[in-house]
């Protein structure tokens, strides 16, 4: 449809970046991206329209999204307008102007990134490849497109490091150290911490967090966010750990959890340091900055064979994301008490409530609420089966 659009309004169409690549390596990409030789918005809104779908979002750089709906959910395709850029200085957002679709594959991140499929003219259906992205994705290689490339958008260091990791690639040498010299020129000093701290935080979610970890290290990416990486303990057991405390299923936020675990490598006054190169700030900060006295507190309260619903009543003291960093930085027995107290405390919900109580004659009070509590309190210890609930809260009000 986007093809035929495209050439009733006399316009060249390409399918770009994420989508091309995924292609050739044979999976499914998550979402297209179409750039147009051409006005994009406008382009969005016709091509929304005879789809009845829904045309989202414009900004500065003149793209727009449209939703999808199909079987499998929504799908979200992206127009952009074929442009070059132009960076004032390292890490300025860039000044776009429009431009070729040669422009347009020139100004982006890696030879793999840079490949477009024309959908429409004279070339329709061919591979435009001016950077050798093809060879690329079959070498398993990660290639930065030119020297100033990560000093015009720092981010690209970080994006090297997640795609690498993503499709088991290595990042070309000559990149690394392009890489290295746009770090020692101060160019990162510019990134904010906005940018940073979604980089860091998407490479923790998307990748295994001790191979993150391990690659912005030897990068020295790390000490973009606090110079004491330089000189740190290792994390990597913690790290580790964290994805174990993930239950398959359980809607935590792993990207902090692992951010949470990463910087308690660092020493108190370097992670202050790091929480402000984040621009991490409220609760997120304080839970950051308290994981010690949280740890040993916890420590404190928790014997090692701890009844499961006092590790339980714990757990509800912290977000899912603290408890998740603390299993991971605490001893093994304990992480997996916490753990399963955990899951079991989010399983386990009580066939009874108050009005059943009452119905058998137990007035409202504090009573009621005590065999309540009581009553989980035994089904998470497993001293209770669901059949005998009543029965037990029953005694226990009365007595
Ligand atoms: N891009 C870039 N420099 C950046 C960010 C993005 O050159 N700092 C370009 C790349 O060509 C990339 C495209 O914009 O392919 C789309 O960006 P994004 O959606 O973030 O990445 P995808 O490659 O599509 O990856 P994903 O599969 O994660 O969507």
């Amino acid at each position: 449809v986007a093809a035929r659009e495209a050439a009733r309004r006399g316009l060249r169409a390409y399918l770009v970046g994420g989508a091309v690549r995924d292609r050739l390596l044979g999976k499914k990409p998550k979402d297209l991206d179409i750039a147009l030789e051409g006005d994009a918005e406008d382009f969005a809104r016709a091509f929304a329209r005879r789809l009845r779908a829904r045309a989202v979002s414009s900004s500065e750089f003149g793209t727009a999204a449209v939703l999808l709906g199909g079987p499998k959910g929504l799908r979200r395709i992206d127009f952009s307008s074929t442009r070059g850029e132009r960076y004032r200085h390292p890490a300025a957002l860039p000044e776009v102007f429009p431009g070729t679709i040669g422009e347009d594959l020139a100004r982006r991140d890696f030879s793999i990134n840079a490949m477009a499929i024309a959908l429409n003219g004279p070339e329709q259906g061919s591979l435009l490849d001016p950077f050798g992205g093809r060879a690329d994705l079959e070498k398993g290689v990660v290639r930065l497109l030119h020297p100033a490339s990560p000093s015009d958008d720092p981010t690209r260091a970080f994006r090297a490091v997640r795609i690498a990791l993503r499709l088991g690639f290595r990042i070309d040498a000559v990149s690394r150290r392009w890489i290295g010299g746009s770090l020692s020129a101060g160019a990162f000093r510019r990134l904010s911490g906005d940018r940073l701290r979604r980089e860091v935080l998407l490479l923790f979610q998307e990748c295994e967090p001790a191979s993150a970890d391990l690659w912005l290290h030897r990068l020295e990416l790390d000490r973009v966010v606090s110079d004491g990486f330089r000189t740190r303990r290792a994390p990597a057991r913690g790290l580790r750990r964290v994805l174990a405390c993930f239950p398959s299923g359980e809607p935590v936020c792993r990207d902090w959890a692992s951010l949470e675990v990463w910087l308690e490598s660092l020493p108190r006054d370097r992670r202050e340091e790091a929480v402000r190169r984040l621009s991490i700030s409220g609760e997120r900060a304080s839970e950051i900055l308290s994981i010690e006295n949280s740890l040993k507190a916890l420590r404190a309260a928790l014997p090692a064979r701890v009844a499961l619903s006092v590790a339980a009543f714990h757990c509800f003291r912290f977000s899912p994301e603290k408890i998740a960093a603390m299993g991971a930085l605490l001893p093994a027995k304990l992480s997996s008490r916490l753990r399963e107290a955990r899951r079991r405390s989010r399983r386990i919900r009580l066939s009874i409530g108050g009005d059943d109580l009452k119905r058998h004659g137990i007035p409202a009070g504090p009573s009621l609420g005590r065999a309540l509590a009581e009553t989980w309190k035994a089904r998470i210890d497993r001293r209770l089966s669901a059949r005998r609930e009543l029965a037990f809260a029953l005694r226990r009000a009365r007595t």
